[in-house]
């Protein structure tokens, strides 16, 4: 049932086209209104949310931040992401004009659960990113987008990830259209790109090989540190998780702009540092995050950059660049995470490791 892989894990890795094109069906209506069948809460309601809170945790959290950056680019509603774990035990300021978003891939964590009925307690309206039908966390929310993923059965979520990011730009865009925020044909170029990805997911996929090696050349680090900014930076952390529970290595994700605060401090002679460079375009991040690198690059930091593939402002610092296809700022995770989660993924596989059974992990969190 592997299906010729040697782990679920990268079985689903290269299920993600497939992930995607599933989670996207039927979304998008031929007049261009978006559709979120079992959304539940009715416009009038949605016009009235002055307040988002997503709640999540691990990489659904990860996807959570992204969602952040998405829904307050698009509709100009304030959105704080909370780990569910730190929720419901701060007396948190929620009520009926708070549209929570609660994101579980199983629907069974029993931290986001417990948060959700805390935030129910208060009369906020929920709404779970789930990818399994008929299960605790959608059943006691009052709306849904399931993501419709198939089973992940690797306990490293990937093409939950994947899918849960697509929901929460669904989500985004379904509010900015109920609001009237985005103008023009803003809704319809994004969701044009979305219909894209999946193809290029595949073509991405096709040409991994150079991550593949360069498992093979740091199997012997002890750590390993990632760099983003914007949404680059949950990307990051993803990408750091994924060292940490299938390689057991050291690993931590940054905002890139926190270096000079602290974390420049670790960088040492041959230290593997990861970068995601956002697209080139007209804001100043671009530039910042290539100023970054020349930063832990002059420390002697090994910079593995992942950039759009003709990027040739960021090429003279990369010692590896691993070149993504372009898209706009806001859905580049779901390119950028890719490479990160083969090279987690095959690391683990070198050093022997269980990759779908890391030690101490379970797929499903249960308890708090
Ligand atoms: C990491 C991972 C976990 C889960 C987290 C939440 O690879 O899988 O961090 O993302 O335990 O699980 P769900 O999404 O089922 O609530």
């Amino acid at each position: 049932e592997k299906a010729g892989y040697d782990w679920f894990m990268r079985k689903e890795i290269y299920e993600q086209p497939e992930a995607v094109a599933n989670t996207l069906l039927g979304r998008y209506d031929v007049d261009g209104a978006l559709r979120l069948d079992q959304m539940s809460i009715a416009a009038s309601e949605l016009k009235r949310i002055d307040k988002i809170v997503v709640i999540a945790c691990g990489t659904a959290s990860y996807a959570g931040l992204v969602a952040k950056y998405a829904i307050e680019h698009w509709t100009r509603i304030p959105c704080e992401v909370e780990l569910a774990s730190e929720f419901r035990y701060r007396d948190p300021i929620v009520g009926p004009t708070t549209l929570v978003v609660a994101i579980s891939q199983s629907g069974e964590t029993a931290d986001t659960l417990m948060a959700i009925r805390h935030a129910r307690e208060q009369r906020a309206r929920v709404v779970a990113i789930c990818n399994t039908n008929g299960s605790t966390i959608p059943r006691e929310s009052d709306g849904v987008i399931y993501t419709h993923a198939g089973p992940e059965i690797g306990v490293a979520s990937t093409k939950g990830f994947l899918t849960q990011l697509v929901a929460c730009y669904l989500l985004g865009l379904y509010l900015a259209q109920v609001r009237g925020t985005l103008f023009g044909d803003e809704v319809e170029r994004l969701m044009a790109e979305l219909e894209q990805m999946p193809d290029t997911l595949r073509g991405m996929l096709e040409n991994q090989d150079q991550v593949l090696k360069l498992a093979s050349d740091f199997s012997d680090n002890p750590s390993v540190l990632f760099l983003g900014r914007h949404v680059g930076y949950p990307v990051a952390l993803e990408g750091a998780l994924k060292l940490k529970e299938l390689a057991y290595i050291h690993a931590e994700g940054f905002a890139a702009g926190e270096l000079k605060h602290g974390p420049i401090a670790l960088i040492e002679d041959r230290l593997p540092v990861f970068v995601v460079v956002p697209p080139r375009g007209r804001d100043l991040l671009h530039d910042k995050v290539v100023s970054n690198i020349q930063e832990v690059r002059a420390r002697g930091a090994f910079t593995v950059v992942l950039a759009e593939e003709d990027d040739d402002e960021v090429s003279p610092y990369a010692d590896v660049l691993i070149g993504l296809p372009k898209v706009s700022t806001l859905l580049q995770p779901l390119l950028a995470i890719v490479p990160l989660q083969l090279f987690a993924c095959e690391l683990a596989t070198l050093k022997g490791h269980d990759v779908d059974q890391p030690r101490n992990l379970a797929k499903s969190v249960t308890v708090e």
